[in-house]
């Protein structure tokens, strides 16, 4: 049985310390002791026997503080205890637990704030994984303000509980591309079977803004202000790795937008730049999108449409249409500007990892810490694997900090198809990157 390499929180440690611990030395009124069934008496060790091995009848009775664990017993454990057959210690920081399911609440709750505070009344949006949607719709459901969600066509098909979640919470939600808009009209006019993209979605909820007077726009990635809100990840991160008294050599997020990424890695950007700490910061996108590893750095729009302002970004150009991977919500044709300017000057690095890497990995993080992730963090824990069997090759005792930023429990039929074994990893076309990237506006460089 392949073991697992994760070992995350002080609980996992304490398993792993080859001993158990036993409460009774530490009480400080003994419980009662068993009787013989006939007698009376308290029971004796020998009557045990007919129905216990000798070993668990003297831990029945022991008040022993500690156990020894044998070896060959606690390597049977290890397989589901988190233990270290990696030098490697793991954190992560988990953001499944808002009630949308991921790190996206962190910028929903502000967004709708402001807008509320302005007297705003409607928001309209796009969604890839359905994630930000129904976070924005959550949101506006405690302030009180409309949303209306345009949700990418592969996820709409792919995520049907996603689009009831935002219904619940009172949006209106259209696949994209949608007839209802100008731009869906024009990509559904090219092609009617397009699963659509962020891109796309984003064109759609910017033009129905622009043209009501009444409604603003609200992104759930890319933006300083998106990426600012979630830096709340990173600053919890730095107290919470001071009480324990470690510091992270590796740092490890997915990027799609670069929101999660940003939230986790830029307070400690920052104290690397105060020359505090100097961890590697690495930034994971799927390989059937690869912005940063592939893209160039570019003004680009933000949409397929070109509705939005030119931003200088890494970018695949603004109307390249991803494969539908599961990893809905990184299936963007650019990084947020601020990450590509990071990147750029040399403080992060980023990797692309295909699709079927990324489950095997979810699959052994769901096996040993029981979360089932959202697919695209599913590329952080895959970059987190790697590089904690690398410690392994090396001995290096690395700490790895990683953004676990959502779970997958609506995200269950991409689970189905990896263990059934019908996932697959796209085919990346260099030439359709090359046909996108060719369209590119590079009016500044
Ligand atoms: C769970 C989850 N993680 C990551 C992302 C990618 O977005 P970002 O790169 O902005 O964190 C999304 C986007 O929808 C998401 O839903």
């Amino acid at each position: 049985m392949a073991q697992s390499i994760f070992m995350i929180t002080p609980r996992v440690r304490l398993h792993s310390s080859l001993q158990g611990d036993e409460l009774r030395p530490d009480l400080p009124v003994k419980p009662p002791p068993p009787l013989h069934p006939t007698t009376f008496e308290p029971a004796k060790p020998e009557d045990l026997s007919p129905l216990f091995p000798d070993e668990l009848i003297k831990q029945e009775a022991t008040n022993d503080r500690f156990i020894d664990i044998p070896e060959e017993l606690n390597s049977e454990l290890r397989d589901w205890r988190n233990c270290s057959n990696t030098p490697a210690r793991i954190y992560y920081k988990y953001e499944g637990v808002s009630p949308a399911g991921s790190h996206k609440p962190n910028t929903a709750v502000p967004q709708v704030w402001y807008n509320a505070q302005q007297g705003v009344k409607n928001v309209v949006t796009e969604t890839g994984a359905g994630q930000w949607g129904s976070s924005l719709a959550f949101a506006c459901s405690i302030f009180g303000l409309n949303c209306e969600v345009w949700q990418v066509r592969a996820s709409y098909d792919q995520k049907p509980y996603r689009k009831l979640m935002m219904q619940t919470w009172g949006a209106k939600v259209h696949p994209s591309p949608s007839s209802i808009t100008e731009a869906g009209r024009r990509i559904l006019e090219k092609d009617p079977s397009t699963p659509g993209s962020l891109g796309i979605a984003i064109s759609e909820a910017v033009e129905v803004a622009a043209a009501n007077a009444d409604t603003k726009y609200c992104l759930g990635s890319v933006l300083n202000h998106v990426l600012l809100h979630q830096t709340v990840i990173g600053e919890e991160c730095i107290k919470q790795m001071e009480a324990i008294g470690d510091t992270p050599d590796v740092i490890i997020g997915c990027t799609g937008g670069g929101s999660n990424f940003a939230g986790i890695a830029f307070p400690f950007i920052r104290e690397k730049l105060n020359g505090k700490i100097n961890p590697v910061i690495r930034a994971v996108e799927p390989a059937a999108c690869p912005s940063l590893t592939k893209g160039v750095y570019a003004y680009d729009y933000g949409d397929t449409a070109g509705l939005t302002p030119l931003m200088k970004m890494y970018t695949l150009g603004h109307d390249f249409v991803p494969d539908p991977i599961h990893a809905g919500g990184l299936r963007y044709h650019g990084m947020a500007p601020l990450i590509s300017h990071v990147y750029e000057l040399g403080y992060m690095e980023a990797i692309s990892i295909p699709q079927t890497e990324c489950f095997e990995g979810a699959i052994q993080f769901a096996r040993s810490e029981g979360l089932i992730p959202a697919p695209e963090p599913t590329h952080a824990i895959a970059a987190t694997i790697r590089e904690a069997l690398r410690c392994r090759e090396t001995g290096e005792s690395k700490v790895i900090l990683m953004a676990m930023c959502g779970h997958g429990h609506f995200d269950l039929p991409a689970y189905e198809k990896y263990l059934q074994g019908g996932l697959v990893d796209l085919s990346f076309s260099e030439e359709k990157i090359q046909a996108s990237l060719a369209n590119i506006h590079r009016l500044v460089s």
